[in-house]
């Protein structure tokens, strides 16, 4: 189902009109259907059923928004956190502790004591200086903790170099040449106990096929560490997979084909699964709705000047990642242009010589698949207020993040009073 419908010539959020939504909240602002989440996440979940009882820890850094965590936990999924702050987040928005996954390459003994103290599944365990950190904090509290190895598998994941995390010389996991031996020191440490083990090898992966040889050599893994002793029974397989961001492209694999290719390797494993996605579940359920300030002529084709920039949605100047964006009154006409932000960077691109629908200053635009890693990334960069985001249900609709504007900014920064005195 298309949770941003054309209706009457005017894309909608659902049923909010989106018109609607700019004139009383302003632009630049993410708007989100929770009915597209809601349907991702239950789409995931029917894929996942005949693996048992799987968790599905929705990658609170994917949308960490609040009302956003809250539904999900309303639709019964936990959380993979990688900081306190995610963990404070998914705790206050009704996750149970015992569906709350710690991953993360450098969390600190503060954070350790603060998810002991409130309850968590497990942490994913990213190195044995990491074990020896955890050892000391859960000991000094007289608790044990829960852990899984996080291994790393050496296998290239075919996304972007940036957010791949599986290959040897990535800063992630522990190789899994010597995940054996980590196992055996996390055994000997007092306050922890080993549940299990955990692998993601990047996000945005559009093939089965690196997910499948990881969780390939995890399967042995887990064999080789039943052998020496261990009472393995959780096996995480971590998230990573794509969304299409562009019509164009090849359809990436399905959920379905997911959950299958997830059946066929795990058989026998004998172990409760764990998911950890982020994007796939709120990837599309979000757009970022701008206004179009002008536009202006350009050498080899017109620039399209947005309300809305790189640091509103970085992913296009971070990752040259490609965003759908459309007119939300198309009329039928169309145009090449770059399509930029008003930020002092020539990064501050959105799109370079693109087909779009004809637009004129004033107009609405929407950038796509804006869920996952938009409003989450921004910054206030120019000094431009923080992106306020919409959540839509239906008919009804709410601000669930307000704009923090240059008052905020004002109220937040302070002038010693030392300053300029030598030059009166
Ligand atoms: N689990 C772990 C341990 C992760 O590091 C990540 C993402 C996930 C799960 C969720 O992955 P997903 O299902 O969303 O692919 N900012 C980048 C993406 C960074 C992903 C970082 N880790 C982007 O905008 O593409």
């Amino acid at each position: 189902m298309n949770h941003f419908p054309p209706r009457d010539g005017i894309v909608h959020c659902e049923d909010v009109p989106l018109p609607q939504l700019a004139r009383a909240v302003g632009t630049p602002v993410f708007v989100y259907s929770s009915g597209a989440m809601l349907a991702q996440a239950q789409r995931l979940r029917a894929a996942l059923a005949p693996l048992g009882d799987p968790l599905i820890a929705y990658a609170v850094k994917a949308n960490p928004n609040a009302a956003v965590l809250a539904t999900m936990a309303a639709a019964g999924l936990g959380a993979d956190v990688v900081s306190g702050g995610e963990y404070a987040r998914a705790r206050a928005s009704g996750v149970p502790a015992g569906k709350i996954v710690f991953s993360g390459v450098g969390k600190t003994a503060a954070e350790m004591r603060r998810a002991l103290e409130g309850g968590l599944r497990q942490f994913n365990l990213e190195s044995a200086e990491e074990a020896e950190m955890l050892s000391a904090v859960a000991s000094a509290m007289g608790r044990v903790a829960p852990v899984a190895i996080r291994v790393n598998p050496d296998v290239e994941a075919g996304t972007h170099a940036k957010i791949s995390t599986g290959a040897a010389h990535s800063k992630f996991g522990i190789p899994i040449a010597d995940a054996i031996d980590a196992a055996a020191r996390v055994k000997a440490l007092p306050g922890l106990d080993l549940a299990g083990v955990a692998v993601h090898i990047g996000s945005q992966l559009t093939s089965l096929a690196p997910l499948e040889r990881a969780f390939g050599k995890l399967g042995a893994l887990i064999a080789e560490l039943r052998a020496a002793g261990h009472d393995i029974r959780t096996a995480d397989l971590g998230g990573g997979l794509g969304l299409r961001y562009d019509p164009s492209a090849p359809e990436p694999p399905s959920i379905e084909d997911y959950g299958a290719m997830v059946a066929r390797v795990t058989r026998g494993w004998d172990v409760r699964l764990i998911f950890e996605p982020g994007r796939l579940i709120v990837g599309d359920a979000g757009v970022l709705l701008t206004e179009v300030i002008r536009v202006k002529a350009g050498a080899a084709q017109p620039f399209v000047v947005l309300d809305a920039a790189m640091n509103d949605l970085m992913r296009p100047s971070l990752y040259d990642a490609w965003h759908g964006i459309e007119a939300v009154r198309p009329d039928g006409e169309t145009m090449i242009a770059d399509i930029v932000g008003p930020v002092c960077e020539s990064g501050d691109t959105f799109a370079t010589a693109r087909l779009i629908d004809r637009v004129a200053a004033g107009e609405l635009m929407i950038i796509r698949t804006a869920g996952a890693y938009g409003a989450t990334m921004a910054s206030t960069y120019n000094s431009r207020a923080l992106v306020p985001e919409v959540l839509v249900n239906g008919a009804e609709w709410e601000v669930v993040r307000e704009r923090r504007d240059t008052e905020a900014f004002l109220r937040e920064e302070h002038v010693p009073a030392w300053v300029g005195r030598e030059l009166v």
